[in-house]
């Protein structure tokens, strides 16, 4: 199977063109770092797909900044609504299947309990609105794809909540993590390798199209979260001792977005129809944690 990477330079990009994953799979991966395809160009999209032919398309493009998104309005929808629609329309033209991921801040935070798929999006900030923005153009557009929302994610390439800690935690005897958002970390790989699942198992008689939910198994907090970073990286004498992390609320550490207090999502339905298991984090977090002693 060709699958053709938009984004590939991304901290989830990246993965999908790891070789022991494309072996593992069978799959034969193209990358298109944005030079090479730029999302928000529609006639870039259209000759690339003509060129290559792929199988399956994955997104893995998007505007990320989720503070300054408050600040560059256009270009978080140019790119995550824009860009997502123009991949949606020249798929659908093709007849080939899309991918795209997607993100829990499609979510207020505010319900009890995990976030399932028929939960009613309510972003607050301007990410969160443009990622959704991003979904409906391609449900509106392009009846074959799936939408995988993940959350938290790290891994070993590009900057993530693990590297910082990792960077502040060298210098510091003491910090204050944000205690009262709860989620559930997801390692990249672990995306990556479920974006390939879903992509080799699709065929002519595929009818279970749609938004799945996709994290870790064990949700935390970033506070918690940082505590199991430290705690390994002591283990691994990456950290010669642990750093002190004190629970903090939101609203004592403001930001430009709002985050969602509940970010935890159900993953019943990836697991119950493609027995697809959620993402164990604490091991992607030691491959991690060896990538970074290198
Ligand atoms: N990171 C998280 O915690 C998180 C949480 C939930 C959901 N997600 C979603 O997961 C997906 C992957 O995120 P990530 O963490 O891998 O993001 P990332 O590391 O920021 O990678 C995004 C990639 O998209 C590229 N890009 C930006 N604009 C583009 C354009 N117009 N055309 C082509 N490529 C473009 C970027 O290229 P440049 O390097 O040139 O900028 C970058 O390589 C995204 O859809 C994101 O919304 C992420």
């Amino acid at each position: 199977m060709k699958i053709l990477v938009t984004g590939a330079n991304g901290q989830v990009g990246s993965e999908l063109l790891q070789a022991d994953l494309i072996n593992k799979y069978n799959a034969q991966v193209i990358g298109c770092d944005r030079a090479l395809l730029d999302i928000t160009n529609i006639d870039n999209i259209k000759a690339m797909l003509n060129q290559e032919k792929p199988d399956v398309v994955i997104n893995a493009a998007a505007y990320t900044a989720v503070d300054k998104a408050e600040e560059e309005i256009d270009l978080a929808f140019t790119i995550n609504e824009k860009g997502s629609e123009n991949l949606a329309i020249i798929c659908n033209e093709l007849a080939i299947p899309l991918l795209h991921i997607s993100t829990d801040y499609v979510f207020d935070g505010a319900k009890n309990s995990a976030y399932d798929e028929n939960d009613a999006p309510n972003p607050t900030g301007i990410y969160g609105k443009s990622k959704l923005a991003g979904e409906q153009a391609i449900i509106k557009n392009h009846p074959m794809h799936y939408i995988l929302r993940v959350a938290w994610v790290f891994g070993e390439h590009g900057n993530n909540f693990v590297k910082t800690m990792l960077r502040i935690g060298k210098d510091r005897e003491q910090l204050n993590v944000v205690a009262d958002q709860k989620g559930a970390p997801t390692y990249a790989k672990d995306i990556g390798e479920t974006l390939l699942k879903l992509a080799v198992q699709i065929n002519e008689e595929t009818n279970d199209w749609g938004i799945y939910h996709y994290s870790g198994a064990t949700p935390t907090s970033w506070h918690g979260f940082a505590q199991t970073i430290f705690e390994k990286a002591v283990k691994t004498n990456i950290l010669a001792n642990k750093p002190k992390v004190l629970p903090i609320t939101s609203k004592e550490y403001p930001t430009p977005a709002e985050r969602p207090l509940n970010s935890i999502l159900n993953c019943d339905k990836i697991t119950q129809t493609f027995n697809i298991e959620q993402s164990n984090w604490q091991l992607g977090l030691n491959n991690v944690l060896q990538a970074w002693k290198k």
